[in-house]
Protein backbone atom coordinates (compact mmCIF):
# COMPACT_ATOMS: atom_id res chain seq x y z
CA UNK A 1 0.00 0.00 0.00
CA UNK A 2 0.85 3.57 -0.78
CA UNK A 3 2.08 4.94 2.80
CA UNK A 4 0.47 8.61 1.45
CA UNK A 5 -2.30 6.29 0.89
CA UNK A 6 -3.86 6.47 4.69
CA UNK A 7 -6.06 9.45 4.83
CA UNK A 8 -9.35 7.40 5.63
CA UNK A 9 -7.22 5.29 8.33
CA UNK A 10 -8.28 7.92 10.92
CA UNK A 11 -8.83 5.02 13.78
CA UNK A 12 -4.38 5.15 13.79
CA UNK A 13 -4.57 8.69 15.39
CA UNK A 14 -7.66 8.46 16.66
CA UNK A 15 -8.44 9.46 20.53
CA UNK A 16 -10.93 7.27 22.32
CA UNK A 17 -13.17 7.73 24.89
CA UNK A 18 -15.52 4.93 26.40
CA UNK A 19 -18.15 6.29 27.80
CA UNK A 20 -22.30 4.49 29.42
CA UNK A 21 -24.87 6.46 28.55
CA UNK A 22 -26.68 5.60 31.51
CA UNK A 23 -23.46 7.08 33.87
CA UNK A 24 -23.22 10.41 31.98
CA UNK A 25 -25.48 13.12 32.13
CA UNK A 26 -28.90 12.61 33.28
CA UNK A 27 -31.32 15.18 30.98
CA UNK A 28 -34.75 14.64 32.78
CA UNK A 29 -34.42 14.06 36.15
CA UNK A 30 -34.62 10.02 35.93
CA UNK A 31 -31.55 8.82 37.76
CA UNK A 32 -30.45 7.53 34.46
CA UNK A 33 -27.34 8.90 32.08
CA UNK A 34 -29.34 9.73 28.26
CA UNK A 35 -28.57 10.88 25.12
CA UNK A 36 -29.87 14.24 25.52
CA UNK A 37 -28.09 14.45 28.30
CA UNK A 38 -24.81 13.18 26.44
CA UNK A 39 -25.62 15.22 23.40
CA UNK A 40 -25.25 18.44 25.73
CA UNK A 41 -21.94 17.32 26.72
CA UNK A 42 -20.30 16.60 23.22
CA UNK A 43 -18.57 19.90 23.83
CA UNK A 44 -16.94 18.93 26.98
CA UNK A 45 -15.51 15.97 25.06
CA UNK A 46 -14.49 18.08 22.00
CA UNK A 47 -12.19 20.52 24.52
CA UNK A 48 -10.47 17.37 26.40
CA UNK A 49 -9.42 16.94 22.44
CA UNK A 50 -11.86 13.18 22.39
CA UNK A 51 -11.91 12.40 18.48
CA UNK A 52 -14.08 8.89 19.12
CA UNK A 53 -16.42 8.27 21.43
CA UNK A 54 -17.19 4.69 22.39
CA UNK A 55 -20.25 4.24 23.16
CA UNK A 56 -20.96 0.64 25.65
CA UNK A 57 -23.57 -1.33 25.02
CA UNK A 58 -27.36 1.31 24.66
CA UNK A 59 -30.24 -1.04 23.24
CA UNK A 60 -32.32 -2.51 25.52
CA UNK A 61 -31.94 -4.76 27.96
CA UNK A 62 -32.53 -6.69 30.83
CA UNK A 63 -29.74 -5.14 32.12
CA UNK A 64 -27.69 -7.95 33.89
CA UNK A 65 -24.15 -7.62 32.38
CA UNK A 66 -24.45 -3.35 32.74
CA UNK A 67 -26.17 -4.02 28.86
CA UNK A 68 -23.73 -6.68 27.59
CA UNK A 69 -26.90 -9.15 27.49
CA UNK A 70 -29.07 -7.20 24.75
CA UNK A 71 -33.03 -8.60 24.08
CA UNK A 72 -32.95 -6.44 20.59
CA UNK A 73 -30.72 -5.17 18.91
CA UNK A 74 -32.84 -2.81 16.72
CA UNK A 75 -33.86 -0.50 19.37
CA UNK A 76 -32.43 1.91 22.45
CA UNK A 77 -33.31 0.99 26.23
CA UNK A 78 -35.99 3.19 26.57
CA UNK A 79 -34.68 4.67 29.90
CA UNK A 80 -31.51 5.75 27.35
CA UNK A 81 -33.42 7.56 24.56
CA UNK A 82 -34.84 5.96 21.37
CA UNK A 83 -33.23 5.97 17.87
CA UNK A 84 -34.50 9.44 17.26
CA UNK A 85 -31.81 10.78 19.85
CA UNK A 86 -28.64 8.48 18.48
CA UNK A 87 -29.14 9.56 15.49
CA UNK A 88 -28.84 13.48 16.80
CA UNK A 89 -26.33 12.35 19.07
CA UNK A 90 -23.84 11.11 16.31
CA UNK A 91 -24.77 14.01 14.14
CA UNK A 92 -23.64 16.35 17.08
CA UNK A 93 -20.56 14.85 17.61
CA UNK A 94 -19.73 13.98 13.84
CA UNK A 95 -20.21 18.33 13.32
CA UNK A 96 -17.28 18.23 15.89
CA UNK A 97 -14.94 16.00 14.05
CA UNK A 98 -15.87 13.51 16.41
CA UNK A 99 -16.44 9.80 15.28
CA UNK A 100 -18.80 7.62 17.21
CA UNK A 101 -18.19 3.70 17.26
CA UNK A 102 -20.44 1.03 19.34
CA UNK A 103 -20.11 -2.13 20.98
CA UNK A 104 -21.58 -5.09 19.06
CA UNK A 105 -21.96 -7.67 21.24
CA UNK A 106 -23.22 -10.55 19.12
CA UNK A 107 -21.46 -13.42 20.75
CA UNK A 108 -24.20 -14.15 22.80
CA UNK A 109 -27.55 -12.13 23.47
CA UNK A 110 -30.00 -11.95 26.38
CA UNK A 111 -31.76 -14.73 27.63
CA UNK A 112 -34.63 -12.37 27.01
CA UNK A 113 -34.10 -12.08 23.35
CA UNK A 114 -36.98 -13.55 21.41
CA UNK A 115 -34.66 -15.79 19.75
CA UNK A 116 -33.95 -17.31 22.70
CA UNK A 117 -37.17 -17.58 23.95
CA UNK A 118 -38.88 -18.99 21.01
CA UNK A 119 -35.51 -22.06 20.23
CA UNK A 120 -36.46 -22.34 23.89
CA UNK A 121 -39.82 -23.58 23.33
CA UNK A 122 -39.02 -26.79 21.75
CA UNK A 123 -36.00 -28.79 19.94
CA UNK A 124 -38.07 -27.87 16.76
CA UNK A 125 -38.34 -24.00 16.89
CA UNK A 126 -37.09 -22.39 13.74
CA UNK A 127 -34.81 -20.30 16.18
CA UNK A 128 -33.47 -23.61 17.63
CA UNK A 129 -30.25 -23.98 15.93
CA UNK A 130 -29.70 -19.68 16.50
CA UNK A 131 -27.86 -21.18 20.18
CA UNK A 132 -26.02 -23.94 20.57
CA UNK A 133 -27.29 -27.05 22.49
CA UNK A 134 -26.04 -30.38 23.37
CA UNK A 135 -27.72 -33.54 25.16
CA UNK A 136 -25.26 -33.57 28.01
CA UNK A 137 -22.37 -30.87 28.51
CA UNK A 138 -18.22 -31.77 26.69
CA UNK A 139 -16.40 -34.09 28.73
CA UNK A 140 -13.44 -31.18 28.33
CA UNK A 141 -13.80 -28.11 30.96
CA UNK A 142 -13.69 -24.77 29.83
CA UNK A 143 -12.13 -22.36 31.73
CA UNK A 144 -14.88 -19.72 33.26
CA UNK A 145 -14.80 -16.26 32.82
CA UNK A 146 -16.47 -15.26 35.68
CA UNK A 147 -15.16 -17.85 38.40
CA UNK A 148 -17.03 -17.66 41.50
CA UNK A 149 -20.14 -16.33 39.89
CA UNK A 150 -20.58 -19.28 37.02
CA UNK A 151 -19.90 -23.04 37.85
CA UNK A 152 -19.82 -24.13 34.12
CA UNK A 153 -20.50 -22.71 30.65
CA UNK A 154 -23.12 -25.41 30.10
CA UNK A 155 -26.93 -24.97 31.48
CA UNK A 156 -29.22 -27.43 31.81
CA UNK A 157 -32.81 -26.07 29.71
CA UNK A 158 -35.15 -27.79 31.97
CA UNK A 159 -38.40 -27.88 29.19
CA UNK A 160 -36.40 -29.45 26.21
CA UNK A 161 -34.10 -31.28 28.77
CA UNK A 162 -30.73 -30.27 26.39
CA UNK A 163 -27.80 -27.25 27.56
CA UNK A 164 -27.28 -24.61 25.93
CA UNK A 165 -23.49 -22.88 25.76
CA UNK A 166 -23.10 -19.57 27.53
CA UNK A 167 -19.30 -18.15 27.59
CA UNK A 168 -19.86 -15.71 30.17
CA UNK A 169 -23.47 -15.62 32.48
CA UNK A 170 -25.76 -18.35 32.22
CA UNK A 171 -28.56 -15.42 31.23
CA UNK A 172 -26.22 -15.20 28.14
CA UNK A 173 -26.53 -17.83 25.98
CA UNK A 174 -24.01 -17.69 22.82
CA UNK A 175 -25.28 -17.45 19.65
CA UNK A 176 -23.79 -19.92 16.86
CA UNK A 177 -22.13 -18.37 14.35
CA UNK A 178 -22.73 -22.21 12.37
CA UNK A 179 -25.72 -21.36 11.26
CA UNK A 180 -25.27 -18.96 8.12
CA UNK A 181 -28.73 -17.24 9.15
CA UNK A 182 -27.17 -15.99 12.46
CA UNK A 183 -24.68 -14.65 10.67
CA UNK A 184 -26.85 -12.84 7.91
CA UNK A 185 -28.74 -11.74 11.49
CA UNK A 186 -25.43 -10.21 12.49
CA UNK A 187 -24.60 -8.52 9.37
CA UNK A 188 -28.02 -7.07 9.21
CA UNK A 189 -27.33 -5.54 12.93
CA UNK A 190 -24.16 -4.10 11.34
CA UNK A 191 -25.52 -2.78 8.40
CA UNK A 192 -28.39 -1.63 10.36
CA UNK A 193 -26.57 0.35 12.74
CA UNK A 194 -23.85 1.97 9.93
CA UNK A 195 -26.94 3.35 7.91
CA UNK A 196 -27.74 5.07 11.52
CA UNK A 197 -24.70 6.57 10.90
CA UNK A 198 -21.92 5.39 13.14
CA UNK A 199 -18.71 5.22 12.46
CA UNK A 200 -17.75 1.46 13.33
CA UNK A 201 -18.10 -0.79 15.86
CA UNK A 202 -16.12 -2.02 19.26
CA UNK A 203 -16.10 -5.89 18.59
CA UNK A 204 -16.67 -7.56 22.14
CA UNK A 205 -15.37 -10.46 23.24
CA UNK A 206 -14.01 -11.46 19.99
CA UNK A 207 -12.06 -15.18 20.91
CA UNK A 208 -15.00 -16.52 22.43
CA UNK A 209 -17.24 -15.46 19.08
CA UNK A 210 -14.91 -17.58 16.91
CA UNK A 211 -13.69 -20.14 18.88
CA UNK A 212 -16.01 -23.16 21.14
CA UNK A 213 -18.96 -24.92 20.39
CA UNK A 214 -20.58 -23.01 17.63
CA UNK A 215 -18.08 -22.09 15.86
CA UNK A 216 -18.26 -20.07 12.06
CA UNK A 217 -16.00 -22.65 10.84
CA UNK A 218 -14.28 -25.47 12.53
CA UNK A 219 -11.52 -25.39 9.82
CA UNK A 220 -11.00 -21.88 9.74
CA UNK A 221 -12.44 -19.81 12.46
CA UNK A 222 -11.18 -16.63 11.46
CA UNK A 223 -13.05 -16.97 7.92
CA UNK A 224 -16.32 -14.78 9.66
CA UNK A 225 -13.84 -11.94 10.55
CA UNK A 226 -13.07 -11.55 7.50
CA UNK A 227 -16.18 -12.12 6.14
CA UNK A 228 -17.38 -8.81 8.65
CA UNK A 229 -14.71 -6.93 7.94
CA UNK A 230 -15.75 -6.93 4.07
CA UNK A 231 -19.05 -6.59 4.60
CA UNK A 232 -18.41 -3.65 6.63
CA UNK A 233 -16.02 -2.11 3.75
CA UNK A 234 -18.51 -3.28 1.36
CA UNK A 235 -21.03 -0.62 3.30
CA UNK A 236 -19.09 2.05 4.74
CA UNK A 237 -15.06 2.37 3.81
CA UNK A 238 -13.95 3.93 6.96
CA UNK A 239 -15.74 1.93 9.04
CA UNK A 240 -13.66 0.60 12.30
CA UNK A 241 -13.67 -2.81 13.46
CA UNK A 242 -11.79 -2.18 17.04
CA UNK A 243 -11.37 -5.75 18.92
CA UNK A 244 -11.31 -6.93 22.34
CA UNK A 245 -8.93 -9.97 22.23
CA UNK A 246 -7.55 -10.34 25.59
CA UNK A 247 -4.44 -12.72 24.30
CA UNK A 248 -0.79 -12.34 24.18
CA UNK A 249 0.69 -10.30 21.06
CA UNK A 250 1.71 -13.38 18.94
CA UNK A 251 -2.20 -14.79 19.05
CA UNK A 252 -3.46 -11.03 18.45
CA UNK A 253 -1.34 -11.11 15.18
CA UNK A 254 -4.29 -13.13 13.67
CA UNK A 255 -6.84 -11.65 14.89
CA UNK A 256 -5.20 -8.82 12.96
CA UNK A 257 -5.32 -11.10 9.79
CA UNK A 258 -2.24 -10.56 6.91
CA UNK A 259 -2.95 -7.73 4.65
CA UNK A 260 -5.36 -5.95 6.85
CA UNK A 261 -7.97 -8.53 6.51
CA UNK A 262 -9.44 -8.94 9.98
CA UNK A 263 -9.52 -6.20 13.05
CA UNK A 264 -8.47 -2.70 12.38
CA UNK A 265 -7.68 -1.64 16.25
CA UNK A 266 -7.25 -4.35 18.73
CA UNK A 267 -6.86 -3.29 22.41
CA UNK A 268 -3.34 -3.92 24.18
CA UNK A 269 -4.24 -5.81 26.69
CA UNK A 270 -0.08 -6.83 26.72
CA UNK A 271 1.14 -3.65 27.58
CA UNK A 272 -1.49 -2.43 29.60
CA UNK A 273 -1.15 -5.04 32.21
CA UNK A 274 2.95 -4.64 31.93
CA UNK A 275 2.79 -1.18 32.74
CA UNK A 276 0.99 -2.11 35.62
CA UNK A 277 4.24 -4.77 36.50
CA UNK A 278 6.54 -1.50 35.71
CA UNK A 279 4.74 0.35 38.08
CA UNK A 280 4.80 -1.68 40.73
CA UNK A 281 8.19 -2.23 40.40
CA UNK A 282 9.43 1.02 39.93
CA UNK A 283 11.06 -0.06 37.09
CA UNK A 284 10.75 0.15 33.72
CA UNK A 285 12.50 -3.37 32.78
CA UNK A 286 9.44 -5.39 32.25
CA UNK A 287 7.97 -2.86 30.09
CA UNK A 288 10.67 -2.54 27.71
CA UNK A 289 10.87 -6.25 27.02
CA UNK A 290 7.15 -6.66 26.14
CA UNK A 291 7.51 -3.70 23.62
CA UNK A 292 10.08 -4.93 22.20
CA UNK A 293 8.75 -7.96 21.41
CA UNK A 294 4.97 -6.15 20.25
CA UNK A 295 4.50 -7.66 16.97
CA UNK A 296 4.81 -5.16 13.70
CA UNK A 297 1.19 -4.96 11.87
CA UNK A 298 0.42 -3.50 8.80
CA UNK A 299 0.35 -0.20 8.45
CA UNK A 300 -3.59 -0.24 7.86
CA UNK A 301 -4.07 -1.33 11.49
CA UNK A 302 -3.01 -0.78 15.11
CA UNK A 303 -3.30 -0.72 18.94
CA UNK A 304 -5.59 0.75 21.28
CA UNK A 305 -3.58 2.01 24.14
CA UNK A 306 -5.65 1.81 27.67
CA UNK A 307 -4.87 2.10 30.77
CA UNK A 308 -8.01 1.06 32.86
CA UNK A 309 -11.33 0.38 30.75
CA UNK A 310 -14.88 -1.11 32.36
CA UNK A 311 -14.28 -4.13 33.35
CA UNK A 312 -11.59 -4.90 35.70
CA UNK A 313 -7.73 -4.68 35.54
CA UNK A 314 -7.14 -8.14 34.20
CA UNK A 315 -3.78 -9.18 34.67
CA UNK A 316 -4.10 -12.70 32.95
CA UNK A 317 -1.70 -12.50 30.59
CA UNK A 318 1.24 -12.00 33.43
CA UNK A 319 2.85 -14.54 35.62
CA UNK A 320 1.24 -15.70 38.89
CA UNK A 321 4.21 -14.07 40.57
CA UNK A 322 3.84 -10.84 38.89
CA UNK A 323 0.45 -10.52 39.21
CA UNK A 324 1.00 -11.12 42.93
CA UNK A 325 2.74 -7.83 43.09
CA UNK A 326 0.57 -6.01 41.24
CA UNK A 327 -2.29 -7.32 43.91
CA UNK A 328 -0.08 -6.29 46.54
CA UNK A 329 0.45 -2.89 44.97
CA UNK A 330 -2.22 -2.39 43.93
CA UNK A 331 -4.86 -3.31 45.47
CA UNK A 332 -4.49 -4.77 48.27
CA UNK A 333 -7.99 -5.18 50.02
CA UNK A 334 -9.46 -8.40 48.95
CA UNK A 335 -12.78 -6.53 47.93
CA UNK A 336 -10.20 -4.75 44.98
CA UNK A 337 -9.86 -7.93 43.45
CA UNK A 338 -12.06 -10.29 41.40
CA UNK A 339 -12.12 -13.69 39.55
CA UNK A 340 -8.66 -14.36 41.15
CA UNK A 341 -7.59 -12.26 37.98
CA UNK A 342 -8.47 -8.29 37.89
CA UNK A 343 -8.72 -5.30 40.01
CA UNK A 344 -11.77 -3.30 40.30
CA UNK A 345 -10.56 -0.20 40.79
CA UNK A 346 -10.07 3.60 39.36
CA UNK A 347 -6.34 4.70 37.79
CA UNK A 348 -6.18 8.00 40.26
CA UNK A 349 -6.70 6.10 43.40
CA UNK A 350 -4.49 3.22 42.80
CA UNK A 351 -1.13 5.31 42.24
CA UNK A 352 -2.98 7.91 44.39
CA UNK A 353 -0.19 8.23 47.11
CA UNK A 354 1.89 10.30 44.02
CA UNK A 355 0.08 12.60 41.53
CA UNK A 356 3.65 12.79 40.04
CA UNK A 357 3.04 8.70 38.97
CA UNK A 358 -0.45 9.24 37.67
CA UNK A 359 0.97 12.03 35.22
CA UNK A 360 3.42 9.50 33.99
CA UNK A 361 1.00 7.15 33.39
CA UNK A 362 -0.39 9.32 31.10
CA UNK A 363 2.02 10.53 29.56
CA UNK A 364 2.76 6.71 28.57
CA UNK A 365 -0.68 6.30 27.09
CA UNK A 366 -0.33 9.00 24.80
CA UNK A 367 2.84 8.13 24.13
CA UNK A 368 3.46 4.75 23.22
CA UNK A 369 3.06 4.09 19.58
CA UNK A 370 -1.10 3.19 18.96
CA UNK A 371 -4.85 4.85 19.91
CA UNK A 372 -4.75 6.58 23.27
CA UNK A 373 -8.30 5.23 24.76
CA UNK A 374 -9.91 6.76 28.04
CA UNK A 375 -12.08 5.33 30.28
CA UNK A 376 -14.82 8.62 31.31
CA UNK A 377 -13.84 10.06 34.19
CA UNK A 378 -10.60 9.14 33.92
CA UNK A 379 -9.51 12.71 32.59
CA UNK A 380 -10.40 14.07 36.01
CA UNK A 381 -8.91 11.08 38.34
CA UNK A 382 -12.15 9.76 39.49
CA UNK A 383 -12.26 7.21 42.25
CA UNK A 384 -14.00 3.95 42.09
CA UNK A 385 -17.24 3.41 44.48
CA UNK A 386 -16.78 2.76 47.65
CA UNK A 387 -17.90 -1.07 48.47
CA UNK A 388 -17.78 -4.99 47.48
CA UNK A 389 -19.54 -4.20 44.40
CA UNK A 390 -17.34 -5.89 41.87
CA UNK A 391 -17.12 -4.86 38.28
CA UNK A 392 -19.41 -1.99 39.33
CA UNK A 393 -17.08 -0.37 41.11
CA UNK A 394 -15.84 1.39 38.17
CA UNK A 395 -18.58 2.60 36.74
CA UNK A 396 -20.01 5.27 38.52
CA UNK A 397 -21.60 8.42 37.44
CA UNK A 398 -19.73 11.16 36.05
CA UNK A 399 -18.50 13.66 38.11
CA UNK A 400 -19.40 17.12 36.10
CA UNK A 401 -19.60 19.90 38.77
CA UNK A 402 -19.05 19.70 42.88
CA UNK A 403 -23.02 20.07 43.87
CA UNK A 404 -25.60 17.45 44.64
CA UNK A 405 -24.78 14.60 42.83
CA UNK A 406 -21.86 16.09 41.24
CA UNK A 407 -23.89 17.13 38.83
CA UNK A 408 -24.82 14.00 37.05
CA UNK A 409 -28.17 14.35 37.96
CA UNK A 410 -31.24 16.01 40.19
CA UNK A 411 -33.03 12.85 40.85
CA UNK A 412 -33.40 12.24 44.26
CA UNK A 413 -30.61 9.55 45.93
CA UNK A 414 -32.98 6.56 46.76
CA UNK A 415 -32.87 6.57 42.39
CA UNK A 416 -29.28 5.97 42.61
CA UNK A 417 -28.84 3.08 44.68
CA UNK A 418 -25.33 2.42 44.98
CA UNK A 419 -22.61 3.60 46.92
CA UNK A 420 -20.31 6.88 46.61
CA UNK A 421 -16.69 7.16 45.88
CA UNK A 422 -14.45 6.20 47.83
CA UNK A 423 -12.98 9.22 50.22
CA UNK A 424 -11.18 11.81 49.03
CA UNK A 425 -12.64 11.16 45.46
CA UNK A 426 -16.39 12.83 45.62
CA UNK A 427 -17.16 15.55 43.41
CA UNK A 428 -16.94 17.94 45.92
CA UNK A 429 -12.96 17.06 45.34
CA UNK A 430 -12.82 16.04 41.54
CA UNK A 431 -15.07 16.84 38.91
CA UNK A 432 -14.82 18.76 34.94
CA UNK A 433 -16.08 22.03 36.04
CA UNK A 434 -13.46 22.93 38.43
CA UNK A 435 -10.48 21.22 36.36
CA UNK A 436 -11.54 22.60 33.01
CA UNK A 437 -10.94 26.48 34.71
CA UNK A 438 -7.35 25.40 36.09
CA UNK A 439 -4.38 25.04 34.12
CA UNK A 440 -2.53 22.87 36.62
CA UNK A 441 -5.43 20.17 37.17
CA UNK A 442 -5.31 16.49 35.28
CA UNK A 443 -8.26 17.44 32.92
CA UNK A 444 -6.11 20.19 31.73
CA UNK A 445 -2.73 18.02 31.54
CA UNK A 446 -4.94 14.92 29.62
CA UNK A 447 -5.93 17.82 26.94
CA UNK A 448 -2.50 18.88 26.85
CA UNK A 449 -1.56 15.18 26.11
CA UNK A 450 -4.22 14.76 23.36
CA UNK A 451 -3.48 18.04 21.69
CA UNK A 452 0.29 16.90 21.68
CA UNK A 453 -0.08 13.43 20.71
CA UNK A 454 -2.42 14.93 17.71
CA UNK A 455 0.30 17.19 16.50
CA UNK A 456 2.50 14.17 16.41
CA UNK A 457 1.94 11.58 14.13
CA UNK A 458 5.12 10.20 14.67
CA UNK A 459 3.67 8.66 17.49
CA UNK A 460 1.23 6.94 15.52
CA UNK A 461 2.81 5.87 12.32
CA UNK A 462 6.52 5.77 13.68
CA UNK A 463 8.00 2.35 14.06
CA UNK A 464 8.97 1.53 17.59
CA UNK A 465 12.04 0.92 19.07
CA UNK A 466 12.90 0.52 22.63
CA UNK A 467 16.69 2.02 23.40
CA UNK A 468 18.67 1.19 25.59
CA UNK A 469 19.25 4.65 28.04
CA UNK A 470 21.29 2.30 30.64
CA UNK A 471 19.57 2.47 33.07
CA UNK A 472 16.32 0.00 33.75
CA UNK A 473 14.38 2.18 35.51
CA UNK A 474 13.78 4.80 32.13
CA UNK A 475 11.54 3.70 29.49
CA UNK A 476 12.87 5.67 26.67
CA UNK A 477 11.30 4.52 23.42
CA UNK A 478 11.84 5.85 19.95
CA UNK A 479 8.97 5.96 17.02
CA UNK A 480 10.63 6.76 13.77
CA UNK A 481 9.63 7.81 10.65
CA UNK A 482 11.08 9.54 7.70
CA UNK A 483 12.37 13.06 8.93
CA UNK A 484 11.90 12.91 11.98
CA UNK A 485 11.18 10.35 15.50
CA UNK A 486 9.65 10.72 18.72
CA UNK A 487 11.36 9.78 21.65
CA UNK A 488 9.74 9.72 24.65
CA UNK A 489 11.26 9.12 28.62
CA UNK A 490 9.63 8.09 31.33
CA UNK A 491 11.08 6.92 34.93
CA UNK A 492 9.35 4.56 36.51
CA UNK A 493 11.03 5.25 39.98
CA UNK A 494 10.75 8.03 42.58
CA UNK A 495 14.58 8.98 42.49
CA UNK A 496 15.52 11.58 40.05
CA UNK A 497 18.22 10.03 37.30
CA UNK A 498 19.98 10.96 33.98
CA UNK A 499 19.66 8.90 31.25
CA UNK A 500 21.93 9.17 27.60
CA UNK A 501 19.83 8.82 24.69
CA UNK A 502 22.28 8.35 21.50
CA UNK A 503 24.13 10.96 19.95
CA UNK A 504 22.16 12.98 17.62
CA UNK A 505 23.73 12.63 14.15
CA UNK A 506 24.51 16.10 12.64
CA UNK A 507 22.43 18.56 11.40
CA UNK A 508 19.75 17.09 13.89
CA UNK A 509 17.94 19.13 16.41
CA UNK A 510 15.91 17.93 19.65
CA UNK A 511 12.63 19.98 20.93
CA UNK A 512 11.13 19.01 23.57
CA UNK A 513 6.98 18.30 23.26
CA UNK A 514 6.09 18.19 26.48
CA UNK A 515 7.53 17.04 29.77
CA UNK A 516 6.76 16.41 33.98
CA UNK A 517 6.36 19.69 35.99
CA UNK A 518 9.27 21.26 37.07
CA UNK A 519 11.89 19.57 35.06
CA UNK A 520 15.26 20.41 35.62
CA UNK A 521 16.78 22.47 32.57
CA UNK A 522 18.83 20.28 30.03
CA UNK A 523 22.27 19.92 29.18
CA UNK A 524 23.56 18.54 26.57
CA UNK A 525 20.58 16.84 24.47
CA UNK A 526 22.33 13.16 24.86
CA UNK A 527 22.18 13.71 28.49
CA UNK A 528 18.79 13.61 29.93
CA UNK A 529 18.24 14.67 33.16
CA UNK A 530 14.46 13.46 34.92
CA UNK A 531 13.03 13.78 37.79
CA UNK A 532 11.57 11.37 40.27
CA UNK A 533 9.04 9.78 37.83
CA UNK A 534 9.52 12.29 35.38
CA UNK A 535 8.99 12.56 31.63
CA UNK A 536 9.78 14.29 28.55
CA UNK A 537 8.60 13.93 24.91
CA UNK A 538 11.22 14.71 22.19
CA UNK A 539 11.12 15.15 18.64
CA UNK A 540 14.54 15.07 16.87
CA UNK A 541 14.45 16.42 13.39
CA UNK A 542 16.77 17.11 10.72
CA UNK A 543 17.18 20.64 10.83
CA UNK A 544 16.42 20.46 6.98
CA UNK A 545 13.36 18.74 7.58
C1 LIG B 1 -16.82 -8.19 27.42
C2 LIG B 1 -17.21 -6.92 28.12
C3 LIG B 1 -17.73 -7.26 29.49
C4 LIG B 1 -18.92 -8.17 29.36
C5 LIG B 1 -18.57 -9.40 28.52
C6 LIG B 1 -19.80 -10.16 28.12
O1 LIG B 1 -15.75 -8.81 28.01
O2 LIG B 1 -16.11 -6.04 28.16
O3 LIG B 1 -18.06 -6.12 30.22
O4 LIG B 1 -19.36 -8.61 30.61
O5 LIG B 1 -17.92 -9.05 27.33
O6 LIG B 1 -20.49 -9.48 27.09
Amino acid sequence: MNPADTSDLWWRTAVIYCLDVETFQDSDGDGYGDFAGLARRIDDLDALGVTCIWLMPFQSTPDRDDGYDISDFYSVDPRLGDLGRVAETIRIAQDRGIRVVMDLVVNHTSDRHPWFRAARRSRDSPFRDYYVWRDRPPRKKQKLVFPGEETSVWELDERTGQYFQHSFYRHQPDLNLANPQVRAEIARIVGFWLKLGVDGFRVDAVPFLISGEGTPDAQDPHSFLRELRRFVGRREGSALLLGEVGLAHEQQVEYFGGDATQLDLQFDFVTAETVFLALARRDAEPLARALSARPEVDVRQGWAMFLRNHDELSLALLADEEREEVFEAFAPEEHQRVYGRGIVRRLAPMLGDDPRRLRLAYSLLFSLPGSPMLFYGEEIGMGELDGDIGRGAVRGPMQWDAGRHGGFTTAQRSRLNRPGPVEGYGPEHVNVHDQRRDPESLWSFISTLASRYRSTPEISWGRLRVLDGGDSRVLVHEAASEGSSFIGLHNFSPEPLTVILPDLSDGQSATVLIESRGSAPQGEHSEQRLDGYGFRWLRLSSSAA
